[in-house]
Protein backbone atom coordinates (compact mmCIF):
# COMPACT_ATOMS: atom_id res chain seq x y z
CA UNK A 1 0.00 0.00 0.00
CA UNK A 2 1.35 3.63 -0.96
CA UNK A 3 2.37 5.69 2.29
CA UNK A 4 1.16 9.34 2.90
CA UNK A 5 2.11 12.03 4.75
CA UNK A 6 0.24 12.97 7.75
CA UNK A 7 2.29 14.27 10.48
CA UNK A 8 4.57 17.37 10.50
CA UNK A 9 7.22 18.09 12.85
CA UNK A 10 7.72 21.56 13.90
CA UNK A 11 11.28 21.98 15.77
CA UNK A 12 10.31 25.30 17.60
CA UNK A 13 13.08 24.84 20.82
CA UNK A 14 15.71 26.93 19.69
CA UNK A 15 17.41 29.87 21.68
CA UNK A 16 16.70 32.85 18.79
CA UNK A 17 19.81 34.16 20.28
CA UNK A 18 19.76 36.30 16.48
CA UNK A 19 16.81 37.79 17.45
CA UNK A 20 17.35 38.63 21.42
CA UNK A 21 16.02 40.30 23.15
CA UNK A 22 12.76 39.41 21.10
CA UNK A 23 13.02 35.81 21.66
CA UNK A 24 13.51 36.08 25.20
CA UNK A 25 10.49 35.05 26.21
CA UNK A 26 9.12 33.76 22.92
CA UNK A 27 10.34 31.51 20.35
CA UNK A 28 11.57 33.25 17.07
CA UNK A 29 9.01 30.96 15.10
CA UNK A 30 6.31 33.40 16.95
CA UNK A 31 7.60 36.78 15.23
CA UNK A 32 5.20 37.71 12.78
CA UNK A 33 5.34 38.71 9.08
CA UNK A 34 2.81 41.67 8.89
CA UNK A 35 0.22 40.03 11.21
CA UNK A 36 0.71 36.22 11.48
CA UNK A 37 3.18 34.65 13.01
CA UNK A 38 6.20 32.94 11.35
CA UNK A 39 4.85 29.34 12.50
CA UNK A 40 1.42 30.00 11.38
CA UNK A 41 2.37 30.15 7.25
CA UNK A 42 4.20 26.51 8.29
CA UNK A 43 1.51 25.18 9.65
CA UNK A 44 -0.77 26.39 6.89
CA UNK A 45 1.71 24.78 4.24
CA UNK A 46 1.64 21.55 6.09
CA UNK A 47 -2.04 21.88 6.18
CA UNK A 48 -2.53 21.86 2.64
CA UNK A 49 0.10 19.40 1.16
CA UNK A 50 -2.45 16.97 3.56
CA UNK A 51 -1.02 16.80 7.30
CA UNK A 52 -3.43 16.27 10.02
CA UNK A 53 -1.25 15.96 13.14
CA UNK A 54 1.28 18.95 13.48
CA UNK A 55 3.95 17.72 16.43
CA UNK A 56 5.69 20.78 17.94
CA UNK A 57 8.94 20.04 20.04
CA UNK A 58 8.79 22.81 22.24
CA UNK A 59 11.49 24.34 24.55
CA UNK A 60 11.93 26.87 27.26
CA UNK A 61 9.28 29.18 25.79
CA UNK A 62 6.65 26.55 25.87
CA UNK A 63 3.44 28.47 26.25
CA UNK A 64 3.20 30.55 23.09
CA UNK A 65 2.54 28.26 20.27
CA UNK A 66 0.39 26.21 22.43
CA UNK A 67 -1.67 29.12 23.47
CA UNK A 68 -1.18 30.15 19.60
CA UNK A 69 -2.94 27.40 18.38
CA UNK A 70 -5.41 26.96 21.12
CA UNK A 71 -9.00 27.93 21.42
CA UNK A 72 -9.24 31.26 23.11
CA UNK A 73 -12.41 31.30 24.92
CA UNK A 74 -11.81 35.16 26.39
CA UNK A 75 -11.01 36.66 23.43
CA UNK A 76 -13.55 34.92 21.50
CA UNK A 77 -16.32 36.12 23.44
CA UNK A 78 -15.05 39.20 23.75
CA UNK A 79 -14.81 39.64 20.15
CA UNK A 80 -18.31 38.17 19.81
CA UNK A 81 -19.64 40.52 22.30
CA UNK A 82 -18.43 43.47 20.29
CA UNK A 83 -20.00 41.94 17.16
CA UNK A 84 -16.47 41.87 15.61
CA UNK A 85 -16.83 39.04 13.49
CA UNK A 86 -14.14 39.31 10.83
CA UNK A 87 -11.62 39.16 13.66
CA UNK A 88 -13.87 36.16 15.44
CA UNK A 89 -13.34 34.10 12.02
CA UNK A 90 -9.54 34.57 12.12
CA UNK A 91 -9.06 33.55 15.84
CA UNK A 92 -10.85 30.56 15.19
CA UNK A 93 -9.78 29.22 11.69
CA UNK A 94 -6.10 29.32 12.85
CA UNK A 95 -6.45 24.95 12.66
CA UNK A 96 -8.77 23.55 10.96
CA UNK A 97 -10.63 21.30 13.14
CA UNK A 98 -9.97 17.99 11.41
CA UNK A 99 -6.19 19.32 12.88
CA UNK A 100 -4.60 17.49 15.92
CA UNK A 101 -1.82 19.06 17.52
CA UNK A 102 0.43 17.40 19.94
CA UNK A 103 3.38 19.07 21.74
CA UNK A 104 6.34 17.41 23.11
CA UNK A 105 9.08 19.19 25.15
CA UNK A 106 12.52 18.70 24.26
CA UNK A 107 14.26 19.08 27.46
CA UNK A 108 17.86 19.88 26.61
CA UNK A 109 18.51 21.49 23.39
CA UNK A 110 21.17 19.01 21.38
CA UNK A 111 20.42 19.84 18.53
CA UNK A 112 17.89 19.88 15.48
CA UNK A 113 18.60 15.80 15.08
CA UNK A 114 17.99 15.73 18.94
CA UNK A 115 14.92 17.57 18.39
CA UNK A 116 13.38 15.85 15.54
CA UNK A 117 14.30 12.14 17.35
CA UNK A 118 11.52 13.69 20.06
CA UNK A 119 8.76 13.52 17.73
CA UNK A 120 9.33 9.61 17.68
CA UNK A 121 6.64 8.51 20.14
CA UNK A 122 3.96 10.64 18.20
CA UNK A 123 5.44 10.02 14.77
CA UNK A 124 5.40 6.23 14.86
CA UNK A 125 6.64 3.87 11.86
CA UNK A 126 5.17 6.23 9.04
CA UNK A 127 6.62 8.59 6.81
CA UNK A 128 6.48 12.42 8.29
CA UNK A 129 7.01 16.24 7.16
CA UNK A 130 9.72 18.61 8.86
CA UNK A 131 9.22 22.09 8.43
CA UNK A 132 11.82 24.55 10.20
CA UNK A 133 9.33 27.74 10.11
CA UNK A 134 11.76 30.62 9.83
CA UNK A 135 12.49 29.09 6.33
CA UNK A 136 9.27 31.34 4.69
CA UNK A 137 8.96 29.50 1.86
CA UNK A 138 6.11 31.57 -0.71
CA UNK A 139 3.63 29.21 -2.48
CA UNK A 140 4.35 29.29 -6.06
CA UNK A 141 0.76 30.35 -7.89
CA UNK A 142 0.54 26.71 -10.22
CA UNK A 143 2.50 24.09 -8.46
CA UNK A 144 1.40 25.19 -4.55
CA UNK A 145 3.05 25.56 -1.39
CA UNK A 146 7.04 23.94 -1.34
CA UNK A 147 5.86 20.85 0.73
CA UNK A 148 2.75 20.16 -1.31
CA UNK A 149 5.04 19.90 -4.01
CA UNK A 150 7.22 17.47 -1.96
CA UNK A 151 4.43 15.01 -1.07
CA UNK A 152 3.19 14.40 -4.70
CA UNK A 153 7.14 13.33 -5.35
CA UNK A 154 6.94 11.48 -2.20
CA UNK A 155 3.26 9.99 -3.04
CA UNK A 156 4.86 8.82 -6.29
CA UNK A 157 8.54 7.65 -5.31
CA UNK A 158 8.21 6.69 -1.95
CA UNK A 159 10.93 7.82 -0.18
CA UNK A 160 12.70 10.06 1.89
CA UNK A 161 12.76 13.88 -0.19
CA UNK A 162 14.65 16.79 0.55
CA UNK A 163 13.82 20.41 -0.69
CA UNK A 164 16.83 22.27 -1.54
CA UNK A 165 17.34 25.78 -3.64
CA UNK A 166 20.59 26.92 -5.16
CA UNK A 167 22.73 29.05 -2.35
CA UNK A 168 25.73 31.49 -3.79
CA UNK A 169 28.75 29.28 -3.06
CA UNK A 170 30.26 31.85 -0.28
CA UNK A 171 26.89 31.06 1.66
CA UNK A 172 27.59 26.85 1.63
CA UNK A 173 28.70 27.31 5.55
CA UNK A 174 24.79 28.20 6.49
CA UNK A 175 23.16 24.70 5.65
CA UNK A 176 23.24 20.96 4.76
CA UNK A 177 24.60 20.94 1.18
CA UNK A 178 23.78 17.68 -0.88
CA UNK A 179 26.28 16.08 -3.34
CA UNK A 180 23.59 15.29 -6.32
CA UNK A 181 23.83 12.79 -8.97
CA UNK A 182 21.29 13.40 -12.05
CA UNK A 183 17.89 11.97 -11.31
CA UNK A 184 14.25 13.37 -13.15
CA UNK A 185 13.74 17.07 -13.87
CA UNK A 186 14.41 19.70 -10.62
CA UNK A 187 15.13 16.24 -8.76
CA UNK A 188 18.57 14.89 -7.89
CA UNK A 189 19.48 11.22 -5.79
CA UNK A 190 21.68 12.39 -2.76
CA UNK A 191 24.94 11.08 -2.73
CA UNK A 192 26.30 12.55 0.46
CA UNK A 193 25.28 15.29 2.59
CA UNK A 194 27.01 17.20 4.85
CA UNK A 195 26.41 20.16 7.13
CA UNK A 196 27.81 23.26 6.45
CA UNK A 197 30.68 22.94 4.79
CA UNK A 198 33.03 25.93 3.91
CA UNK A 199 32.90 26.84 0.04
CA UNK A 200 36.50 24.77 -0.67
CA UNK A 201 34.63 21.66 0.93
CA UNK A 202 31.87 21.94 0.01
CA UNK A 203 29.80 19.18 -2.52
CA UNK A 204 27.88 21.27 -4.95
CA UNK A 205 25.91 24.59 -3.78
CA UNK A 206 22.44 22.60 -3.57
CA UNK A 207 21.14 23.61 0.12
CA UNK A 208 18.92 22.12 2.01
CA UNK A 209 16.31 24.71 3.16
CA UNK A 210 13.95 24.17 6.00
CA UNK A 211 11.55 21.41 4.01
CA UNK A 212 11.97 17.31 4.59
CA UNK A 213 10.03 14.31 3.99
CA UNK A 214 11.81 11.75 5.78
CA UNK A 215 10.97 7.54 6.27
CA UNK A 216 10.62 6.77 9.83
CA UNK A 217 13.98 4.95 9.87
CA UNK A 218 15.67 7.78 10.36
CA UNK A 219 14.57 7.56 14.20
CA UNK A 220 16.81 4.12 14.33
CA UNK A 221 19.44 6.37 12.73
CA UNK A 222 19.54 9.68 15.14
CA UNK A 223 19.84 7.07 18.14
CA UNK A 224 23.35 6.64 17.14
CA UNK A 225 23.92 9.91 15.78
CA UNK A 226 26.85 11.22 17.57
CA UNK A 227 27.22 14.96 18.32
CA UNK A 228 28.56 16.89 14.99
CA UNK A 229 29.05 20.16 13.70
CA UNK A 230 28.73 22.66 16.94
CA UNK A 231 28.65 19.75 19.42
CA UNK A 232 25.44 19.11 18.44
CA UNK A 233 23.41 16.01 17.16
CA UNK A 234 22.98 16.99 13.55
CA UNK A 235 19.73 15.62 11.52
CA UNK A 236 22.23 16.30 8.18
CA UNK A 237 24.69 13.38 9.90
CA UNK A 238 21.32 11.05 10.38
CA UNK A 239 20.14 11.82 6.74
CA UNK A 240 24.16 10.59 5.49
CA UNK A 241 23.56 7.42 7.38
CA UNK A 242 20.24 7.01 6.05
CA UNK A 243 21.39 7.39 2.66
CA UNK A 244 23.74 4.06 2.87
CA UNK A 245 20.20 2.09 3.30
CA UNK A 246 17.49 4.17 1.60
CA UNK A 247 17.04 6.43 -1.35
CA UNK A 248 17.11 10.17 -0.70
CA UNK A 249 15.78 12.57 -3.66
CA UNK A 250 16.86 16.20 -3.25
CA UNK A 251 13.46 18.47 -4.78
CA UNK A 252 14.57 21.95 -6.43
CA UNK A 253 11.17 23.36 -5.03
CA UNK A 254 9.52 26.56 -6.99
CA UNK A 255 8.46 29.57 -5.12
CA UNK A 256 10.59 32.10 -3.63
CA UNK A 257 12.55 31.50 0.14
CA UNK A 258 12.95 33.91 2.45
CA UNK A 259 15.55 33.35 5.31
CA UNK A 260 14.03 34.57 8.40
CA UNK A 261 16.22 33.37 10.80
CA UNK A 262 18.16 36.02 9.90
CA UNK A 263 17.33 39.73 10.87
CA UNK A 264 18.09 40.55 7.12
CA UNK A 265 15.65 37.65 5.65
CA UNK A 266 13.01 38.64 8.08
CA UNK A 267 13.30 42.65 7.26
CA UNK A 268 12.93 41.60 3.23
CA UNK A 269 10.09 39.30 3.80
CA UNK A 270 8.16 41.73 5.86
CA UNK A 271 8.56 44.36 3.12
CA UNK A 272 7.31 41.71 0.55
CA UNK A 273 4.25 40.73 2.10
CA UNK A 274 3.44 44.03 3.23
CA UNK A 275 3.95 45.26 -0.46
CA UNK A 276 1.85 42.33 -0.76
CA UNK A 277 -0.70 42.55 1.85
CA UNK A 278 -4.78 42.53 0.51
CA UNK A 279 -5.58 45.57 3.22
CA UNK A 280 -2.51 47.55 3.66
CA UNK A 281 -0.37 46.50 0.25
CA UNK A 282 -1.34 49.51 -1.81
CA UNK A 283 -0.61 51.81 0.84
CA UNK A 284 2.78 50.74 2.05
CA UNK A 285 3.68 50.51 -1.50
CA UNK A 286 3.14 53.83 -2.16
CA UNK A 287 5.05 54.95 1.54
CA UNK A 288 7.63 53.20 0.20
CA UNK A 289 7.51 55.11 -3.47
CA UNK A 290 7.14 58.64 -1.82
CA UNK A 291 10.06 57.81 1.38
CA UNK A 292 12.85 56.47 -0.30
CA UNK A 293 14.91 59.67 0.57
CA UNK A 294 14.15 58.65 4.66
CA UNK A 295 16.56 55.39 4.15
CA UNK A 296 19.28 57.49 3.17
CA UNK A 297 22.46 56.74 4.49
CA UNK A 298 22.82 60.17 5.70
CA UNK A 299 19.69 60.02 7.80
CA UNK A 300 20.53 59.18 11.97
CA UNK A 301 20.61 55.36 12.78
CA UNK A 302 17.96 53.88 14.79
CA UNK A 303 19.26 52.79 18.08
CA UNK A 304 19.31 49.07 18.18
C1 LIG B 1 19.46 23.84 9.90
C2 LIG B 1 20.09 22.54 9.39
C3 LIG B 1 20.75 22.76 8.03
C4 LIG B 1 19.74 23.35 7.07
C5 LIG B 1 19.13 24.65 7.65
C6 LIG B 1 18.02 25.17 6.77
O1 LIG B 1 20.49 24.74 10.23
O2 LIG B 1 21.03 22.07 10.34
O3 LIG B 1 21.24 21.56 7.53
O4 LIG B 1 20.34 23.62 5.82
O5 LIG B 1 18.59 24.41 8.95
O6 LIG B 1 17.55 26.40 7.22
P1 LIG B 1 20.23 26.07 11.14
O7 LIG B 1 19.69 27.10 10.19
O8 LIG B 1 19.25 25.68 12.19
O9 LIG B 1 21.57 26.46 11.67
Amino acid sequence: MKRQVRKAVFPVAGLGTRFLPATKASPKEMLPIVDKPLIQYGVEEAVAAGVDTLVFIIGRTKNAIADHFDKAYELEVELETRGKTDLLQIVRSIVPPRVECVYVRQAEALGLGHAVLCARPVVGNEPFAIILADDLIEEDAREGGALSQMARHFNKYQCSILGVERVPPEETNKYGIVRPLPFASRISNVDNIVEKPKPADAPSNLAVVGRYILTPRIFDLLENTPRGAGNEIQLTDGIAALLNEEQVLAYEFSGRRHDCGSKLGYLIATVEYGARHPELGEEFQAYLRANTHRLDKSAPPVEG
